[in-house]
């Protein structure tokens, strides 16, 4: 076993691993030659050659610890055919769902419809050094419904909240189905060599607290029971981002492996209250790589591993990385952490 990061997860002492939340994305000049490649971004998600260019596409810049299938969030609602497009300077566009009037699609078929993302996998697997990890990921079922039922992203997913408490059987049962697919697509995933499965919650902040644990935990719990029932033993990331002191309870009762903290997240707080036997990930913000020269990036950098010293830390960034963030400033973090004492 030479993968740090499944070294973390197995005890074995080695160096802290490194990755970053959308290191595959637009910050690097050549993801756009290849971007281009295909004729809309769904068409890029679904050629196998494509996934694979854009997977390693990161290792070439940087010294990392894991790379992460390129694929979206949402190609779940892609394949239960919710006409999703990706609008320029608007982002994903889909058809809403509308509550308790849409039927909700339940023969889709994931393993057929996702293979190219199995084919990729197969053949990174042969390609990556074998010191990185790679890392399958999902939606959680909140984060795909929100998307689904406003149609697109939103300040305040109004539409969606209101379908919880207005139409809460339809609500469940579009949950419910998101759970399977999208323990499906981590199956896929994990069946065909990735390493570690990660399943992001992107609107977290947007569940109404009454709900937290009907919406935001229990869905992940099942997933995982799903996974373990069919033999799927990759260890799993959660990402509730921005969930606040509801960190707490995801913690302990999400049964993941290792909870990714948002850039919103006191470290100090965290140690404090969250589950202690689970990897934490995280949390520089993405925003501090972004100044051509950030005074603070060091320092910043350093206090997060050394609040981290005596607990399992995969470093990441509290969130995404953006397009506008410096090449070199992602340099200078992976060169901090190898560095660490
Ligand atoms: O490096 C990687 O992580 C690549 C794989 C990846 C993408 N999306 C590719 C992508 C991952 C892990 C995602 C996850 C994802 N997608 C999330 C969860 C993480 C988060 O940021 O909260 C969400 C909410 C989405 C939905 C989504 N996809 C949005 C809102 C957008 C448009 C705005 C944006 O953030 O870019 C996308 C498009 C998308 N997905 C792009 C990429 C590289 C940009 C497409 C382009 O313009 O070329």
């Amino acid at each position: 076993m030479n993968k740090t990061i499944l070294k973390l997860f197995e005890n074995e002492k080695d160096n802290i691993p490194i990755w970053f939340l959308r290191q595959s994305g637009r910050h690097i000049p050549e993801y756009f030659e290849i971007r281009s490649k295909a004729k809309n971004f769904i068409e890029f998600c679904l050629n196998k050659n494509l996934i694979i260019e854009s997977t390693k596409l990161p290792l070439k810049y940087y010294d990392l610890d894991a790379a992460i299938i390129f694929s979206d969030i949402l190609m779940i609602p892609w394949a239960m055919k919710r006409d999703l497009d990706f609008v320029k300077e608007q982002g994903p566009v889909l058809t809403p769902l509308v509550p308790n009037e849409t039927v909700i699609e339940k023969k889709v078929d994931i393993f057929q419809l996702l293979k190219p993302i199995e084919d990729a996998i197969h053949i990174l697997r042969k390609d990556l050094p074998k010191n990185v990890s790679l890392i399958g990921f999902a939606g959680a079922p909140w984060t795909l419904s929100c998307y689904m039922i406003e149609g697109k992203g939103s300040k305040d997913f109004i539409n969606t909240r209101t379908a919880i408490w207005s139409s809460n059987k339809w609500f469940m049962d579009l949950i419910d189905t998101l759970i399977n697919y999208v323990a499906q697509k981590l199956e896929l995933q994990a069946r065909a060599g990735a390493d570690v499965l990660m399943i992001f919650d992107s609107w977290s902040h947007m569940i109404p607290n009454h709900f937290f644990h009907e919406l935001g935990i229990k869905p992940i719990a099942k997933i995982i029971e799903i996974l373990r029932s069919k033999n799927v033993l990759q260890p799993i990331i959660g990402f509730p981002f921005k969930a606040g002191t509801s960190l707490i309870q995801y913690s302990y009762e999400s049964n993941v492996d290792c909870i990714a903290l948002d850039w919103s997240v006191d470290l100090e707080w965290a140690l404090k209250n969250l589950n202690s036997s689970i990897v934490f990930q995280g949390n520089l913000d993405p925003a501090a790589l972004i100044p051509e020269n950030n005074k603070y990036l060091e320092g910043s950098v350093l206090s997060i591993l050394n609040k981290m010293r005596n607990r399992k830390l995969i470093f990441n960034v509290g969130h995404g990385l953006t397009p506008n963030c410096k090449i070199h400033n992602v340099r200078d973090v992976i060169n901090i952490v190898r560095n660490f004492q």
